[in-house]
């Protein structure tokens, strides 16, 4: 792999415009505004975010959120089932940590105003693959993640003591001398290209969400780019697990159509899976048919679509009350319409497609990385909850608990004066690279093309090499460069991510959870029951 860069762009930080706060949150999903509703009850915060405050993957969320709500639930089936998903790799400790904490942050929600669909005056529950009882709670139907995520801005536009700066792309972690983090550097749309700016902060949460968009098939928006597990590569932070990546079973396969979501609460509520032949096949793979895990699935239809000949399989919910399925997935309902779809007498086309990342930025159970005053939270962080693989709806759990955790103990150490911000002089000069210019597009296309390919649902040794061959070879060119917006920046970071992560899925030469090597399909727990770690 080429010599990395410690910093992206150029910096002289006395020429810099410059921002201090105490706590400093990079992103706006679940985790990322949580964090700060915690943070401000101590200190004063700033949330910077790439897009507006409703570009995030929690905003996209239809399922909804994963919690022992029902008396006849318990903490222990919630708590085996995670266990039991993670395949070997989750840690007990975290789990019950983030388990035992869902109810009350639930409620807590409830109050904020999230309008959870309940039934006999509670919060009503369904099912997802994998949970053994029904504890998914949802939101406006389908719209989960809108009405979490519209109740958390609505708090932290309320909140003086929380400052806002969206289109705000933040570019590296700044670090000092001791390598503790001491803020970042970004670019604020608002101003002029190439105009970067510094905000010092005591401490900083990372909360930036995925890299879905590292795939061409992706569920993810289009923020989605790995940039903050790239920043945090590049400060020195241990990452783990990259090469976890889990692919969501059912997405509408229309081609020309934007990749969305079709929630796997509809299968869990009934729907069923047919090949183009009109047959029901899960059953030919798992004893739980299209409630069996999402690995399951997935590798089940990609393997049924290639038996078959197909491109894609469909949903079938023909035999749905069409007023409830209306009333209770409004927005595929509205998606359906949209292509013209009758759910009451056609087949919805779906296939898998890049969902969650469940590696990322290695932290403690307070979200702590290895790098001082740097935590992670969200999808961002690898917290030992998921292990291998993540159980449906466990994700904007995990986001409202570690959210809040970093966020209260970002604060406290804040408040008690244990940091102190040693902004340093930071000068960092890039030599000049006279190569060609480059359509950076055209390089991101091809990378979402080759990860899809290699770096899939179902890995073998020989593609992956290539992967990373192919990879080194665009980072020879393009990591050399310096970008004065966005496309460049993200190009670099969909790169350095990419690379990376073939580079554990080669590593990890088994079969566990969403990573699945038809060279070892087996699972070897003598050699790979632990975790990939990597550092720069
Ligand atoms: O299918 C879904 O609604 C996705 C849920 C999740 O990824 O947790």
């Amino acid at each position: 792999m080429p010599e990395f860069r410690r910093y992206l762009v150029n910096i002289d930080s006395i020429s810099t415009h410059q921002l201090f706060t105490d706590c400093l949150v990079v992103g706006a999903g679940i985790a990322g505004l949580r964090a700060a509703i915690e943070a401000a009850e101590h200190c004063n915060v700033i949330v910077v975010c790439k897009g507006s405050l409703e570009d995030s993957n929690t905003w996209k969320a239809q399922g909804g959120i994963a919690s022992v709500l029902d008396k006849t639930d318990t903490f222990e089936s919630h708590i085996s089932d995670t266990m039991k998903t993670g395949s070997g790799l989750s840690d007990e400790g975290v789990v019950d940590f983030v388990v035992r904490q869902g109810p009350e942050l639930v409620e807590q929600l409830f109050q904020w105003g999230t309008e959870f669909d309940q039934i006999d005056g509670r919060i009503a529950t369904t099912l997802e693959g994998g949970h053994s009882h029904p504890r998914i709670a949802h939101a406006h139907g389908d719209e989960t993640g809108r009405g979490i995520a519209e109740a958390l801005i609505r708090k932290v536009r309320g909140n003086s003591n929380i400052r806002i700066i969206e289109n705000f792309f933040s570019i590296d972690l700044l670090t000092n001398e001791d390598n503790e983090c001491v803020g970042i550097i970004g670019h604020d749309k608002h101003r002029p290209s190439g105009a970067g700016q510094i905000i010092w902060a005591a401490n900083t949460i990372l909360a930036t969400g995925g890299a879905g968009q590292l795939y061409r098939e992706t569920t993810n928006p289009e923020v989605a780019t790995g940039d903050g597990i790239a920043m945090a590569y590049r400060a020195g932070a241990v990452l783990r697990d990259l090469e976890f990546l889990q692919f969501h079973p059912t997405t509408l396969y229309i081609a020309g159509a934007t990749r969305a979501l079709v929630t796997e609460t509809l299968r869990g509520e009934g729907a069923v899976l047919l090949d183009n032949g009109g047959r029901r096949f899960m059953k030919d793979y798992h004893e739980s048919a299209e409630l069996a895990p999402r690995d399951i699935v997935s590798r089940a239809i990609l393997e049924h679509m290639l038996k078959t000949s197909s491109t894609h399989v469909f949903l079938d919910v023909r035999h749905f009350d069409k007023e409830h399925f209306a009333k209770r997935f409004p927005h595929i309902f509205e998606l359906c319409e949209s292509f013209d779809i009758d759910i009451s007498r056609e087949l919805i086309p779906v296939r898998p497609s890049a969902h969650y990342m469940i590696g990322g930025v290695k932290t403690d159970i307070s979200g702590k990385t290895s790098i001082d005053n740097l935590y992670a939270s969200g999808e961002i962080a690898s917290t030992g909850l998921h292990g291998a693989n993540r159980l449906g709806s466990n994700s904007l759990l995990e986001g409202l608990v570690f959210g809040k955790t970093a966020g209260q103990i970002a604060s406290q150490c804040t408040e008690a004066g244990v940091v102190h911000i040693k902004h340093p002089l930071i000068k960092y000069q890039i030599p000049h690279s006279d190569r060609t210019r480059l359509d950076t597009a055209d390089v991101t296309n091809s990378l979402r093309a080759l990860m899809w390919r290699n770096v899939g649902i179902t890995r073998t040794a020989q593609p992956l090499s290539e992967a990373q061959e192919i990879i080194t070879f665009w980072q020879r060119y393009v990591m050399d460069k310096i970008f004065d917006g966005p496309a460049g920046w993200e190009c670099q970071n969909m790169l350095t991510v990419s690379g990376l992560m073939a580079r554990a899925a080669q590593m990890r030469r088994e079969s566990r959870g969403v990573h699945f090597r038809s060279d070892f399909p087996e699972t070897d727990d003598e050699h790979f029951k632990k975790h990939i770690d990597i550092t720069r």
